[in-house]
């Protein structure tokens, strides 16, 4: 293949190199194209065809349905890695060694204190606030109890700074949801792995010892993998553009957990659950809320179906499906929203519409139905995905930080008024 593109305007022609990432996904490199052209740009409204960085993090091929962390597949990671592994990988390239992996856990433990303070802002906020909304202010709050910035060409202020919004974020989302539940705040203990810990310090009851149920941490671990990370997303060019301007790591992810929390987004999984449970309450006839959601008149949207990448299967969809049925059986529970999520995939993949569009379950469409039998209210289901794109988010600024990305700033086409002449506010 030819490794330039050709690009003629008004009879000019200008030449672009192609570049080609390891599994020969082609791009053409336009850095020049303002430069040589006399400042003509591309739009690309949503960024649906606009690469914004090289990355050796993750791949996804969404005509295939592949997902991989650093050249590992999802499904393998999800059967035989754990999350802290995992979050390992994404953030520092390699699987850790079991040294490495019980020192990155020791150094988390010794970093998972909370400032008593950040309690008092937690205070403020009403019982009724949505835990998204509480995390993120919480998340950026760190930066005043801890260093607000890091010199990210020292490896050591990097690792610690990573270590330390590992640390901290389960005991703020834990903390999200106990002020939501009336709960006292707990703090983790030490002698747990990461995900039984954060179990631990959601569920723990004031008035009982804390008893571990292995189905509810194995299963939260592997949604938690599988949620790691999923490339240029909207929460993960958030944190990127965010920290492109040189904002600390804390305000950078603060602004990713917001991202995530819109409906299209990490939002769905929220939205998935109060859809199947409105079916139900109108009698699940999930015929009728088909038609809805094929209607153009009609706001409503499958939740949980269609994805900007995958045109086929999510991979984390499947893994999620199966993982849903032993859940439920493993905890004895018989949800009627699991046979309407059920109904309507089967539904979906029948449906011309559906077909057409190549509009496939995602991973928020079963991942709520879990959630739920876990005993985690709806309000904490958004939350759950940030803990698990947490490293993600953190991989994806340090490679932006290390590989001295320069400051987002996307161009524009203006379309508004040309220069007219002021008028005096008694002629308006
Ligand atoms: N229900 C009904 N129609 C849909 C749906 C859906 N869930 N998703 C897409 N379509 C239609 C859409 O109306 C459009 O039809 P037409 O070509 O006739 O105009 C076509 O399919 C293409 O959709 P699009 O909105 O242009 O595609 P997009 O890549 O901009 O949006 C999406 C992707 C995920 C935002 C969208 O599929 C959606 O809104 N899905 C529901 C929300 C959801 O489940 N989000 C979670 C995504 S996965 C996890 C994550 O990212 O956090």
């Amino acid at each position: 293949m030819s490794k330039i593109a050709t690009l003629e305007i008004d009879g000019k022609k200008y030449e672009f190199p192609l570049i080609e990432g390891t599994e020969n996904e082609v791009a053409i490199d336009i850095k020049t194209l303002r430069g040589v052209t006399g400042g003509v740009t591309t739009i690309d409204p949503g960024y649906k065809n606009t690469g914004s960085c090289e990355s050796a993090i993750t791949f996804l091929n969404g005509e295939e349905g592949i997902l991989r962390y650093r050249g590992y597949s999802i499904e393998e990671l999800a059967e035989k890695a754990d999350f802290l592994e995992v979050a390992y990988l994404l953030i520092f390239g390699e699987l850790p060694t079991k040294e490495q992996l019980e020192k990155f856990h020791v150094d988390i433990k010794a970093q998972s204190h909370v400032d008593e303070d950040v309690k008092k802002i937690l205070d403020g906020f009403p019982k009724s606030a949505h835990p998204m909304g509480v995390l993120s202010s919480l998340t950026s709050a760190l930066v005043a109890f801890n260093p607000s910035s890091v010199n990210v060409d020292s490896e050591e202020e990097m690792y610690n700074a990573i270590v330390r919004i590992m640390a901290k974020f389960p005991v703020l989302t834990a903390w999200a949801y106990r002020k939501r539940a009336g709960l006292p705040l707990d703090y983790g203990d030490d002698s747990l792995g990461y995900v039984e810990n954060f179990v631990k310090m959601m569920f723990k009851k004031p008035s009982s010892d804390y008893q571990s149920n292995q189905v509810v941490v194995d299963a939260l671990d592997k949604l938690l993998i599988l949620h790691g990370d999923h490339e240029q997303n909207c929460s993960t060019s958030t944190v990127r553009i965010v920290g492109s301007s040189h904002a600390g790591i804390f305000v950078s992810i603060s602004a990713g957990i917001n991202a995530l929390w819109g409906p299209l987004h990490g939002g769905a999984n929220q939205a998935v659950i109060e859809m199947l449970e409105a079916i139900k309450e109108d009698g699940s006839d999930t015929k009728k809320f088909m038609s809805k959601a094929k209607d153009k008149d009609d706001p409503f949207r499958l939740m949980g179906f269609g994805h900007r990448v995958y045109k086929n299967f999510d991979p984390r969809a499947k893994i999620i499906k199966v993982a849903a049925d032993e859940v439920l059986d493993s905890l004895g529970i018989d949800d009627p929203v699991l046979d309407i999520a059920k109904g309507l995939e089967k539904e979906a993949l029948e449906d011309p519409y559906f077909v057409d569009r190549k509009l496939y379950p995602n991973v928020d469409f079963y991942s709520g139905i879990i959630y739920r039998a876990m005993g985690i209210p709806v309000e904490m289901f958004t939350p759950m995905f940030a803990l698990g794109r947490l490293p993600g988010w953190i991989a994806q600024w340090k490679e932006m930080r290390l590989r001295k990305e320069p400051i987002g700033r996307p161009r524009q086409v203006y379309v508004g008024e040309t220069l007219r002449e002021f008028k005096d506010i008694s002629k308006r």
